[in-house]
């Protein structure tokens, strides 16, 4: 079975759109979104698009605000402050990654934590890893619906998560332990690596490496979920971290790429941005 992001992200949204209808006048006005881009590295300006584009669909108020890459760390902290101080809007997103010469941590840290729609505020992390209410990361919290509408028993499961970043790797380590299965988090210092893949009953790949999941590190039915975005050296074409044709047969649960994962980060942090504006009123 193929779980199509793309189709399930399409009825959520389709939800949400719904409900974003009747804000006007029950609060006078949609939630703001603003996308704060900087440089223009090809797939941050695709992401940003995407996100302009979901927004749209959805009826959120989208700004995106396009920086030059020379711009220094003291002029973007500038700009987050006049969008925290602005009551008009609801959630601040600063496309990563960004320049060298600007301290990620600090940027992410100057948000308004209640207009942190990615989740990623140092205090929206403590809240997640304490289990107290947050906004959640939208790609672990879009490969939970994903398990969940396609009616996976993650409970008592072997998971393992391949990549331990603050983006994908950690938060969804914690949420597959919210939903209590046993999770092995493997890297790229994990030895045996094919031997901790291979006892996977739900295996969760986010390292950024075309196809780096072949057959034989897969074991029959397990539940595969493919987070990765690269370009395939051979043909040119979007892939993921996983040999989707040669592990589709195996999987009784696959993600394609594209169409899996990315539409369910988008539609989740649409669903973050109307949680951050509900939460004004
Ligand atoms: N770059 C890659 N993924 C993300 C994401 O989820 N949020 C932000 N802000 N930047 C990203």
């Amino acid at each position: 079975m193929i779980i199509s992001g793309k189709e399930l992200s399409a009825r959520l949204k389709a939800e949400m759109a719904e409900e974003v209808k009747g804000f006007p006048a029950k609060y006078g006005r949609v939630p703001h979104l603003v996308v704060v881009l900087v440089g223009d590295n090809p797939a941050s300006v695709s992401y940003v698009t995407g996100k302009a584009k979901a927004s749209a669909e959805v009826g959120i108020r989208n700004t995106t605000i396009r920086r030059p890459e020379s711009i220094p760390e003291a002029e973007l902290l500038e700009l987050i402050a006049s969008l925290n101080a602005d009551a008009e809007v609801d959630g601040i997103l600063v496309q990563l990654p960004l320049p060298k010469h600007i301290d990620e941590d600090k940027v992410i840290a100057a948000i308004d934590k209640s207009k942190d729609v990615d989740g990623f505020h140092p205090l929206n992390v403590a809240a997640l890893w304490q289990k107290q209410p947050c906004t959640l990361p939208c790609t672990p919290k879009g490969i939970i619906k994903m398990l969940k509408a396609a009616g996976v028993e993650i409970a008592g499961k072997r998971a393992v998560v391949i990549g331990r970043s603050n983006i994908v790797g950690l938060p969804v380590s914690k949420l597959l332990l919210d939903e209590n299965a046993t999770v092995t988090m493997a890297h790229s210092r994990t030895r045996n690596l094919a031997e901790v893949t291979r006892g996977a009953e739900i295996l969760v790949v986010a390292i950024g490496r075309p196809k780096f999941i072949t057959a034989d590190m897969v074991s029959e039915g397990a539940v595969v979920i493919d987070v990765g975005v690269n370009r395939d050296p051979e043909t040119g074409k979007l892939c993921g971290d996983v040999d989707f044709a040669a592990i589709e047969p195996k999987a009784s649960v696959i993600t394609p790429v594209p169409g899996g994962v990315g539409p369910m980060t988008i539609c989740c942090l649409m669903e973050n941005t109307i949680e951050c504006f509900k939460r004004r009123f």
